[in-house]
């Protein structure tokens, strides 16, 4: 038993059957799993066990188990990359485990040493480095989770808890380039509010989400458009952060995402947007509110110039329009570039950031294992 969780400490068990791999091309997203898994698990009493790497498979766990019954649970999500010399590469996943230790925080479980999470991590993808494919747009995608382990009903603090990774084959989001998405703004759910847990990866936090993502689709609209209070302040798309470029009311060029005010995930993607467009100086880039409102009303006068959600999963998502009380807002595409719909911005991010996962442009974030 260990004070914290220690990767030297790992003990490793291979299968005995390990699978045959998916086809890349036949890859869905989260539907293909490698051949083990990292556990690690945790009690009040005794502190953090052995880090062990096993087999992928069931967990048994009773039914009375807290996770099942109060949501006492929260999870990350970072990729793998394979690099042009064969090499396989982390995407900044001292962010994520920065994140999983302030979800955790939240619900009382245990925190624990990120760096040592990552060395255990980068021994599990070593471990199955075959699942990790090759070529742009194709990745392992990484599952930490953490969930709460103690069988019974009270609602408390946890005495036991489970720390465990899964990794899952993915190809690209948009195989055949970037198809743009319409949004339905949402003026009776709200995804998170101050106080709540909107900046926190908790699994409550997209269960919530999918009735509303029902109601869209009802409607024709692919995502949600989370908005909050009166004026409607934009909040997160879909399952991502949300990125608006336009000429604001002032006339200048500028790119704006909503504040991590506690109500907004503080997503990986969003930060990496954010210093890259930084770095490149061109345009004002701005963490602060911005309403519908004010959206509606730059797409009447012709200054919107792009919208884009940013997230691990699908890296950036182009907008093509809004709905919003009853009217749908146009949101410009590149009128350059008819085959791909992001616009000039967001097919700028994607490559860059790609750039830099695939190892192509050496860079701090690119953490090879
Ligand atoms: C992301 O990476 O954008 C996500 O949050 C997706 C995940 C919830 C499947």
């Amino acid at each position: 038993r260990l004070d914290d969780i220690r990767a030297a400490a790992l003990q490793k068990t291979m299968t005995t059957a390990p699978k045959a791999l998916v086809a890349k091309e036949k890859l869905v997203f989260g539907h293909t799993f490698s051949d083990h898994m990292l556990t690690v698990e945790w009690t009040a009493k005794g502190g953090w066990e052995v880090p062990q790497i096993k087999e992928y498979g069931p967990l048994s766990l009773d039914p009375s188990c807290s996770v099942f019954h109060y949501a006492f649970e929260c999870f990350e999500g970072l990729k793998a990359y394979r690099d042009a010399q064969g090499k396989v590469r982390l995407f900044r996943p001292d962010k994520n485990m920065e994140r999983m230790n302030q979800s955790v925080e939240r619900l009382h479980l245990p925190q624990f040493d990120g760096e040592q999470v990552i060395e255990c991590i980068k021994e599990l993808v070593r471990t199955d480095e075959r699942w990790v494919p090759e070529g742009r747009g194709y990745s392992l995608y990484i599952r930490p989770t953490v969930i709460a382990t103690e069988n019974t009903l009270g609602v408390h603090r946890a005495n036991s808890a489970l720390l465990y990774v899964i990794t899952s084959p993915c190809g690209p989001y948009f195989p055949t380039g970037f198809k743009a998405i319409s949004l339905y703004c949402d003026e009776t759910n709200v995804r998170a509010w101050p106080g709540g847990v909107g900046n926190r990866k908790m699994g409550a936090n997209y269960a919530a989400s999918v009735a509303p993502q029902v109601e869209a689709e009802k409607k024709g609209y692919q995502q949600v458009l989370w908005t909050i209070g009166e004026d409607h302040e934009l909040m997160e798309v879909g399952t991502m952060n949300l990125f608006v470029h336009w000429r604001n009311e002032a006339g200048e060029e500028e790119l704006v995402t909503p504040p991590l005010d506690g109500t907004i995930l503080p997503g990986v993607t969003r930060d990496s947007v954010l210093e890259l467009t930084r770095g490149w100086g061109e345009f004002k880039v701005s963490e602060r509110k911005i309403n519908m409102k004010q959206i509606a009303r730059a797409s009447d006068e012709g200054r919107l110039l792009e919208i884009f959600g940013a997230g691990t999963a699908c890296v950036v998502t182009p907008v093509s329009r809004i709905h919003f009380k009853g009217k749908d807002y146009a949101v410009p595409l590149d009128p350059s570039s008819p085959e791909s719909q992001a616009g000039p911005v967001a097919g700028r991010i994607y490559k860059a950031l790609m750039d830099i996962q695939y190892g192509d442009v050496p860079s701090k974030w690119s953490v090879p294992i």
